[in-house]
Order: structure tokens, then C-alpha cells, then sequence
């Protein structure tokens, strides 16, 4: 690939701004001055820019703790967007959140460029496991384990597919974690509608198998390792 395009990919600027560094001999490539943005480079060589080792990295993969107020999009004319969290180093990323999280919805929110694995994780077909940690205006009794082990039959008539229910906290407000394999729109809440109670309290905790890290404020992204990334493809997190 061209060298602008090596270090457009792993976010260092906008296309002028790079094509700029590179003629003004901040770019190194295996050693050697480089200053010709069309030159042919891989993900092998050895890339300085203004001294910095640049590691190639076509995608990448961020968990953010999602606050809420915060809509899970790219853009909007009125509300603000999980990208607006993102600090400078993320900005040449053309950056998407996989998946949505409501606006009053906290918690996992998984950022990529990568539209294929986007694809892949919401797939119904590939039932990443979701967790969910619910404050539930209402009684959640082990009847409802049961009814949601067996499918929820929402508003509009829909089934929902097996989910896990585990009951922390049961009294006129409980505290529950559920595990479901889809992601219909307001899903949680709407199986929480449909057995008589509301959600006051939603925080998304696991994705596959790979659970919110707990040091991350909200707000607060990381960037993602390989062994992380196949926690969430994994599938099951074993609440199933
Ligand atoms: N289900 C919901 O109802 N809301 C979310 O944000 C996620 C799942």
C-alpha cells in the first residue's frame, strides 16, 4: 500500500496533513528519509513518524463504558454522540459504535472500524451473548427465570429467544442481571414491560465473553487486544 494510506490507516492525521509530514522528511521508512507519499510500503516495514515507531493497524476495536446522555450514532444535529467522548488519538479513525445502547442505557459499548466484525456480532445468526445488570421497578420472582427461559412474547407479538435471568436483589425494586443472544430495539426494557415491571436502570456489563473492565470510567475507552476481541466472537458467557 502507499506509505499515506499505511499512516492515514493508523490514524495519524487527515490525508493533507500526512502527505505534509512526509514531505517534510518527519518519515522514515526501514531507516531511510522518506518523502514521497506514493511510495510502496507493507505492514512489515519499519515506519518512524517524527520518531515514533507506527505499528501498521488496518482496524481497531475500543471498549468505552457508555455514560448516559450520550446516543450511540456517529452524528446528530441535536444530541451528543459516543464519538464526542473519543480524545484526539481517535479522531482520523472513521470510528462506529457495533451495536446501540439507548441514550439512558450505561455501560459496554464496542467501537470499530471494522465493518465486517460489526456485521458479525450483530448478526442474529451468531447469538453473541449480551449481559445486562437491571434495576427493576417491581417484584422479580423465580417465575420469571422460568417465563424468560421459555421466551417473552413482547407488545408487538414478538418471541423472544431464550434468555438468562439471574435475580440479585427481589423486592418492589430488584436488581437482576439477563443475558440475551439478540438485540431487538429496547429489548430489555421491553421483556421487563411485558412480565408487569419497568426498568429504572440499565448497564450493559459482558458482550460474548468479554465483561465491562470496571477500571473504565465512563466515558473512558481501551483499545482492545486480539485474545479480547475472540471473548466477544467466543459467544457464550457462560450465564447461558
Ligand atoms: N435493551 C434495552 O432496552 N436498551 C438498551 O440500551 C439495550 C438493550
Amino acid at each position: 500500500m502507499r506509505l499515506d494510506k499505511f499512516l492515514a490507516d493508523c490514524g495519524l492525521g487527515s490525508r493533507k496533513d500526512i502527505k505534509k509530514m512526509i514531505s517534510k522528511g518527519l518519515v522514515t521508512v526501514n531507516g531511510t528519509v522518506c518523502k514521497a507519499a506514493q511510495t510502496a510500503v507493507d505492514e512489515g516495514d519499519e515506519v518512524y513518524c517524527g520518531g515514533k515507531k507506527i505499528n501498521y493497524e488496518k482496524f481497531i476495536y475500543l471498549m468505552m463504558n457508555k455514560p448516559q446522555g450520550y446516543i450511540s450514532a456517529t452524528e446528530d444535529k441535536h444530541k451528543k454522540t459516543v464519538l464526542d467522548l473519543l480524545g484526539e488519538e481517535y479522531k482520523y479513525f472513521t470510528l462506529f459504535p457495533a451495536g446501540r445502547l439507548d441514550i439512558d442505557t450505561e455501560g459496554f459499548l464496542l467501537l470499530t472500524n471494522d465493518g465486517n466484525f460489526a456485521h458479525n456480532i450483530l448478526s442474529p445468526k451468531k447469538h453473541v451473548d449480551k449481559t445486562y445488570f437491571a434495576e427493576i421497578n417491581g417484584e422479580i420472582t423465580s417465575e420469571h427465570i422460568k417465563m424468560f427461559e421459555n421466551g417473552i412474547t413482547l407488545e408487538d407479538g414478538y418471541k423472544t429467544l431464550p434468555s438468562t435471568l439471574k435475580i440479585l436483589k427481589s423486592g418492589e425494586k430488584s436488581q437482576v442481571e439477563i443475558t440475551v443472544c439478540e438485540g431487538k430495539f429496547h429489548q430489555i426494557k421491553r421483556m421487563f414491560e411485558a412480565i408487569g415491571t419497568h426498568v429504572v436502570y440499565l448497564k450493559r456489563i459482558a458482550m460474548g465473553n468479554l465483561f465491562l473492565d470496571e477500571n473504565l470510567k465512563k466515558g473512558e475507552v481501551k483499545k482492545l487486544t486480539k485474545e479480547e476481541i475472540e471473548k466477544i466472537i467466543g459467544g457464550k458467557n457462560g450465564h447461558n
